[in-house]
């Protein structure tokens, strides 16, 4: 069991696009197994990999109600490969601190991915299911909910951020 650090924008790596995973093996199954915990603790509803560093085409899931059994799903390699209708919700993002907006995603999506022992399937999603696995695959190309917004509303929190930070760094540097 290990919890790792999130890392939070703008960490450069969160812009990077992650690389196909082409090794299933036990290191691919402790990256899961970790990516899991990480998501549990924070709590999150989903997790992909370059938000704890590691640039692999690897994704966590879990959206089923918080009073019933953890239910993990695990994506890796996963391609949109058809998509449809059209749904706007609130979203957020455990690498992108004190925002929540509105983003218009794709209704109903199908998707093609491998499990962990590298047999690939599809399936597919609709609502708030589609939503997050659209905004994880969205991180495996270095793409956060921020840039789906308005212009205006990117660069407001861009601002904030950075005040945040420098804010952060002044503190620090009190102790
Ligand atoms: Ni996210």
């Amino acid at each position: 069991m290990a919890i790792l650090e999130i890392l939070k924008y703008p960490s450069p790596v969160l812009r990077k696009k992650a690389e196909k995973v082409t090794e299933f093996d036990e290191k691919l199954r402790r990256l899961i197994s970790d990516m899991a915990d990480t998501m549990y603790d924070a709590p999150g509803v989903g997790l992909a990999a370059p938000q704890i560093a590691v640039s692999q085409q690897v994704v966590v899931i879990d959206i089923s109600p918080k009073d019933e059994e953890n239910e993990l799903i695990v994506l890796i390699n996963p391609e949109i490969i058809t998509e449809e209708g059209r749904q706007v919700d609130e979203e957020g993002c455990l690498s992108v601190v004190d925002l929540t907006a509105k983003v218009k995603r794709f209704a109903r999506i199908k998707v093609k991915a491998c499990d962990l022992e590298g047999n690939c399937f599809e399936f597919e999603a609709e609502e708030w299911f589609a939503r997050v696995i659209q905004h994880e695959i969205d991180h495996l190309n270095g793409i956060l909910f921020i840039d789906r917004l308005s212009t205006l509303k990117r660069a407001l929190y861009k601002k904030k951020r950075k005040k945040q930070l420098q804010q952060e760094k002044q503190d620090a540097g009190k102790k």
